[in-house]
């Protein structure tokens, strides 16, 4: 497996099928040797750097405690104490965080901003640069997201996912999770269905790529505004971000995020998952959600605490496929 050694962790993209699949054949790995207590002293020793532009729960977390469970060392850095914030390049940040350590992990957002910046930073580190979320990617989460299919569906052709998201180029919002499922899940044979709103579009590339991967793996990707099919006979939903929030588009720096109503979201309100939408799809649906969620306006209760909710089984993948890809990038085995 040292054709993963040193490589980034920008886009799942940059990764072949097979790749994905060694990744998750070792998230299931750790994911088992966790459950019974069975050491895993892969990075011992390794160091890498956690940048964060913006607030975290899941990612944040993941990250530290896997690497510490794979006896290595994860340093948390708020971007708002770095030089970063005065204004300090990514060539430069880079390269001195490489000369200490042996990964560097950044989560940046900000529109038209997060994934340039990780793309610089890749340029230059002389270490495994890993996106713990971009403006355009959320790597981490889709590999988690696909690692909960496999283990609820074992085959994952011929499924019919369902993404219901409200994200919109003009908005200028982070696109980064619906852009890395509805790319990766046509490359599993899924039929992935993106239902939003007319005017919520992602943008053409990110269509057209998906299409381009569905035709070549024998997947399918349907984008429609009709809610009701979305959820018809779905064995997925991913029903998310009808929240009324939305974050500051300049500020550097979580410090500098507002909460403020998105009027542009409210007014879609009626696309909240609720369980008459549910009683819609497929009898065995499971409902997820990479969290956090808005139970007010996204989801009903009912539905994110009821029985087919995996919402917590996905949150939990992420430590396990954090660990696999630290592990195969940062040469643990
Ligand atoms: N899903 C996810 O990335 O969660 P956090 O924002 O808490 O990291």
């Amino acid at each position: 497996q040292s054709f993963f050694r040193n490589r980034h962790f920008i886009n799942l993209e940059d990764f072949t099928k097979e790749e994905v699949e060694t990744m998750l054949e070792v998230s299931f790995d750790l994911k088992k040797k966790f459950a019974m207590g069975e050491p895993t002293p892969y990075l011992v020793n390794k160091t890498m750097f956690l940048i964060f532009f913006e607030q975290s729960t899941r990612t944040r977390n993941s990250m530290e405690a896997g690497l510490a469970q794979l006896g290595g060392h994860a340093g948390y850095l708020d971007s708002s104490t770095m030089q970063v914030s005065h204004g300090e390049s990514a060539k430069d940040t880079a390269i001195i965080l490489s000369s200490f350590g042996h990964a560097i992990a950044c989560r940046y957002c900000n529109w038209g901003y997060g994934n340039k910046y990780l793309t610089e930073m890749a340029r230059w580190a002389k270490v495994p640069v890993m996106n713990l979320q971009c403006d355009l990617y959320h790597p981490f989460q889709a590999l988690a997201d696909l690692m909960t299919m496999k283990e609820k569906f074992g085959k994952l052709e011929r499924l019919k996912v369902s993404i219901i998201w409200a994200y919109a180029e003009s908005h200028k919002k982070p696109i980064s999770v619906p852009v890395s499922q509805v790319l990766l899940f046509p490359r599993y044979g899924m039929d992935v269905v993106l239902a939003h709103p007319k005017g919520w579009e992602l943008p053409d590339w990110v269509i057209a790529q998906a299409k381009a991967n569905a035709e070549k793996y024998g997947g399918t990707v349907t984008v429609t505004d009709d809610e009701e099919y979305a959820y018809r006979n779905a064995h997925i939903v991913i029903p998310k971000n009808w929240g009324n929030w939305v974050t500051d588009q300049t500020g550097l720096t979580a410090a500098g995020a507002v909460k403020v109503v998105d009027e542009k979201l409210m007014a879609h309100k009626s696309w909240k998952c609720t369980e008459e939408k549910m009683a819609l799809a497929d009898k065995d649906v499971v409902y997820m959600h990479a969290l956090p969620a808005d139970r007010n306006n996204e989801v009903e209760d009912a539905v994110i605490d009821g029985p087919h909710s995996i919402v917590y089984d996905e949150a939990e993948n992420r430590l396990h496929t954090a660990k696999a890809v630290m592990t195969l990038l940062m040469g643990g085995r």
